[in-house]
């Protein structure tokens, strides 16, 4: 009976014992997961730098124009809670840009949390459409984001820009000359129309005003003569 009490305690005890050990494993189990909570995470910012432009009216896209050299850039950007490890950068070009300097690839061995990289290239644009919004594509990008070495992807934000082709930046440049010469009376392309017409009017009305003045001298004066002949 005695020895069957103290078998049970035992028993008991190493019960006891063994939940503890097994509650201290989850609790490393636990710190493990935390530890591979740390990971990177990359954001890409892709965006035109000049030489831009500004349109008339307001635009939240750079403006750009078809033909000039125009500078992509990247900002690769780790808001993650560890280093991201080689990271490659693939773009593509737009449909009407061609590549002038720079590659669209780039790689990158690591970029620290907290910390950001850049890759820039040079395009010009073949052709435009300045009054639409074109978005460049989106940029993918691959990096090992943690010790475990799991592969992470991801993708660039778009870049909007408005591309102008040489005559509508000589519009622009015209309307933002006139905006000053008229002090900022006159805006946009549709008040020059606006002007020209006012102006085309009132050139008109002098004309015919000075023509009828020009008729009745005339007319006046050739009463006045033939008044005088009969008088005499
Ligand atoms: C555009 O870039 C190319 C390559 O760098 C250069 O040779 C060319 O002169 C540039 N053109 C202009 C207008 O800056």
């Amino acid at each position: 009976m005695r020895r069957s009490l103290l078998l049970c305690c035992l028993l008991g005890a190493c019960l006891l014992l063994g939940k503890r050990a097994h509650a201290q494993e989850d609790v490393a189990d636990e710190d493990d997961e935390y530890a591979d909570s740390l990971q990177a995470l990359l954001v890409v910012h892709k965006q035109c730098l000049g030489p831009t432009g500004t349109s008339s009216g307001p635009s939240p896209y750079p403006v750009v124009v078809q033909g000039k050299n125009v500078t992509v850039e990247a900002i690769l950007y780790n808001g993650g809670t560890s280093t991201a490890m080689d990271v490659t950068y693939e773009d593509v070009l737009p449909k009407n840009a061609e590549l002038v300097e720079g590659t669209l690839q780039a790689t990158f061995p690591r970029i620290a949390m907290g910390s950001s990289a850049r890759h820039s290239y040079v395009v010009r644009f073949t052709s435009g459409n300045g009054k639409q919004v074109m978005y460049l594509p989106q940029a993918s990008i691959a990096y090992i984001s943690d010790t475990e070495s799991t592969t992470q992807t991801g993708r660039s934000s778009k870049a909007g820009i408005f591309v102008l082709t040489p005559l509508q930046q000589l519009q622009e440049w015209a309307v933002t000359m006139g905006r000053y010469a008229t002090l900022t009376l006159v805006r946009t392309a549709e008040d020059w129309t606006k002007l020209c017409v006012c102006v085309c009017v009132c050139v008109c009305v002098c004309v015919c005003v000075c023509v009828c003045v020009c008729v009745c001298v005339c007319v006046c004066v050739c009463v006045c003569v033939c008044v005088c002949d009969v008088v005499r």
